[in-house]
């Protein structure tokens, strides 16, 4: 199929909106990463995003919405600290799982009792939900397995033949995916680190307890609370090592390690000015002390390593502070949980 490649522009909105209420795929931006979109109550719809992807059966997708009104028939009930979190951060990149209800396709939970609805802030994105008249279903729109694309090109290498098109909304604001939070749990539970971090969740709910898999590697014969989590991710094809330590604990780590093999392609993924003290090609992600710029930056950096044909990639570690968690969580599955210690 040729896929369309889509403008900012009431015209080719519409047209989206077109293709999606009659059952096709389209990609569209939204202010954390591109959504590879169906119309979220149609089974057969949802189905193709599976096959588009290359996406395992067992893992659910987000419901965009763009009214609150919408948020009330996809769910059981919406509790008190649900609409709380939808106060505070709504529209915005939070993702809030609660009881589904009878709306709401298998192929959209994947066969679990819960749902995930998030509205999105980007005004593109909202006016793409209205111009389709229905929610829409969206994972972020990479072949499984690579980075989230951050901008319509990645999202077109990703899915060129494979879906009717792509709408162009340029970059995407926060680049990495939205905070999941679940509401099912008798105590809430952080499932994936976003934008909305766990001091800002905090403060509304009151008690809020973070994943094991957030920060680690799920142990084997662990139950995934958020399916997602168990599969490689946003992985390069480079080998990715996270050096945790100070600049100059990196670069004599580095120095190390090229005597051992001084004819591999190695690269360094740095942070913003490192460049002339790192002895090896780097691509860098962001300044150090802002996890904002690191999270735009981190897929595309990703991306241009694979371009670049690294073999080894030794990466800068990121904070795990604030926003910062969000970024380590994305670089830790990228580097396959591969952390070694400068210091
Ligand atoms: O920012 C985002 O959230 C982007 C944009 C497009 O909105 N979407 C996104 O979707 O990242 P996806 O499918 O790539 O990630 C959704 C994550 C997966 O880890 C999935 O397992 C989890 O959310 N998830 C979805 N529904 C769930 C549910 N009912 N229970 C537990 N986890 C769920
Ligand atoms: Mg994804």
């Amino acid at each position: 199929m040729e896929t369309l490649l889509l403008q900012n522009t009431p015209q080719d909105i519409a047209r989206a909106g077109k293709i999606l209420r009659g059952g096709g795929l389209v990609a569209i931006p939204t202010e954390t990463v591109y959504g590879l979109a169906a119309n979220a109550l149609d089974g057969a719809a949802v189905a193709k995003i599976f096959i588009a992807k290359g996406r395992p059966q067992d893992n659910p997708l987000i419901v965009h919405i763009s009214h609150l009104s919408q948020w009330e028939r996809l769910v059981d009930h919406i509790p008190e600290n649900a609409m709380a979190l939808a106060r505070e951060f709504w529209p915005g990149p939070l993702t809030i799982i609660l009881p589904k209800s009878d709306l709401i396709p298998d192929e959209v939970s994947a066969g679990l009792a819960t749902v995930a609805v998030r509205f999105p802030s980007m005004r593109t994105t909202r006016r793409i939900i209205d111009a389709a008249g229905v929610p829409l279903a969206a994972p972020s729109a990479n072949l499984s397995g690579s980075p989230s694309p951050t901008c319509a090109r990645h999202t077109m290498d990703d899915m060129r033949g494979r879906i009717e098109a792509v709408l162009d909304g340029g970059e995407c604001n926060f680049g990495v995916e939205s905070t999941v939070v679940t509401l099912a749990t008798p105590v809430p539970r952080l499932l994936r680190p976003g934008a909305v971090t766990p001091e800002e969740l905090r403060e509304v709910l009151g008690e809020l307890t973070i994943d094991d898999a957030v920060l680690g590697k799920l142990k084997e014969g662990v139950k995934a609370a958020s399916p997602g989590m168990k599969y490689k991710h946003y992985s390069p094809k480079a080998e990715i090592t996270i050096v945790k330590g100070k600049l100059e604990q990196f670069l004599r780590f580095i120095a190390a390690e090229k005597e051992h093999a001084p004819d591999v392609k190695a690269f360094a993924l740095c942070f913003d000015g490192e460049e002339t003290a790192v002895p090896l090609p780097c691509v860098t992600y962001g300044r150090q002390d802002d996890p904002l710029t690191q999270s735009h930056r981190l897929f595309t950096a990703l991306r241009e390593l694979d371009e670049h044909g690294a073999a080894i990639v030794y990466a800068r570690c990121p904070s795990t502070e604030g926003v910062g968690m969000a970024v380590y969580n994305r670089l830790l599955r990228a580097a396959g949980f591969h952390v070694v210690l400068a210091e």
